[in-house]
C-alpha cells in the first residue's frame, strides 16, 4: 500500500514538474530559474539583457554584449576608460556609468550560472584582465575555423564583434551552433 502511494505521488510530481518545465523553456531567465532550483544545473548560453537603460546606453553603437560574456574585473576596467573605448570616446557622466557598472558586476561572468559564462571564466587565468570578448580564449577557440573573407572581408560582417549578424538568437543569450548563419556563405555546418 505504502509503496502504491508513493508511486503515484511520485507521478503527480513529475507531472507537475513536466508542466512547470514546459512553461519555462521557452524563456532563458525562466529557465536559469529552474536549473537554479534543481541545485545547479547550468542553463545554456548567457543571461539575456532585459535591463532597458543598458540596452540603450551599451547597445546604440553595437550589439549590447551581455554582462555574461567577461569577469567582473574586465567590466571594471572597461568602464574606467570610456573616453578611449576601442577607438571610440564613449564616456558617461558619472552617475550613468557607476549606475551601468553596478548592473555589469552584479551580472558578470564569474557571477553567473550559465554554461558559456562557466566556458569563458575557465579558459582565463586569474589575472587575465581582457577588455573584450573576442580576446578572451574560450572565444578564439570557438571561432578559430572562421576565414577573412568569412568576417572581416566579409561586406555583411566586418567585425567579429559584430556578434548578432552570425548568431540570429544573440540577444537572447543564445550562441547555440544550430543557430549560426553567416551572411554569404550560409548556416554553419560543423564536422
Ligand atoms: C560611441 C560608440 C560606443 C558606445 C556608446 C559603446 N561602445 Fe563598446 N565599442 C565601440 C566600438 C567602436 C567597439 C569596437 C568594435 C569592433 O572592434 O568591431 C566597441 C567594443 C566593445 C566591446 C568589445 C567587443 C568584443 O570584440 O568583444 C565591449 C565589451 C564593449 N564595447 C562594451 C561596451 C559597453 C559596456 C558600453 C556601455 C557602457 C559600450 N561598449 C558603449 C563603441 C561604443
Ligand atoms: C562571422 C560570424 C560570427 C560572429 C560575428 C560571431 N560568431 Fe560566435 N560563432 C560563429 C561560429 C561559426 C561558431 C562555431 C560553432 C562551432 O563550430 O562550434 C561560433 C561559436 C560561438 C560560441 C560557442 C557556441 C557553442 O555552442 O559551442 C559562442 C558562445 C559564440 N560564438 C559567441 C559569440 C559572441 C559573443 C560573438 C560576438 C562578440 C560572436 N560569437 C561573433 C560565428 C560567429
Amino acid at each position: 500500500m505504502k509503496h502504491k502511494s508513493s508511486i503515484a505521488s511520485g507521478l503527480v510530481l513529475s507531472v507537475a514538474l513536466l508542466g512547470l518545465s514546459g512553461a519555462a523553456f521557452g524563456d532563458d531567465d525562466e529557465r536559469g530559474f529552474f536549473n537554479r532550483m534543481w541545485g545547479g544545473s547550468k542553463a545554456p548560453g548567457v543571461a539575456p539583457v532585459k535591463d532597458p537603460f543598458y540596452l540603450e546606453e551599451c547597445g546604440g553603437c553595437h550589439f549590447p554584449y551581455q554582462p555574461g560574456l567577461l569577469p567582473a574585473r574586465s567590466w571594471t576596467r572597461l568602464m574606467a576608460d570610456l573616453e578611449h573605448h576601442f577607438g571610440e570616446n564613449a564616456e558617461l557622466p558619472a552617475e550613468d556609468a557607476d549606475r551601468l557598472t553596478d548592473f555589469l558586476l552584479k551580472n558578470a561572468a564569474d557571477q553567473a550560472n550559465y554554461k558559456r559564462s562557466k566556458k569563458i571564466m575557465r579558459s582565463l587565468r586569474p589575472g587575465d584582465t581582457p577588455l573584450a570578448v573576442s580576446e578572451t580564449p574560450y572565444f578564439i577557440k570557438k571561432h578559430d575555423e572562421l576565414s577573412r573573407r568569412m568576417v572581416q572581408d566579409n561586406p555583411q560582417v566586418g567585425s567579429i564583434s559584430r556578434c548578432e549578424v552570425c548568431h540570429a538568437k544573440a540577444e537572447t543569450g543564445s550562441f547555440s551552433e544550430s543557430e549560426i548563419l553567416i551572411p554569404g556563405f550560409g548556416a554553419w555546418e560543423d564536422d
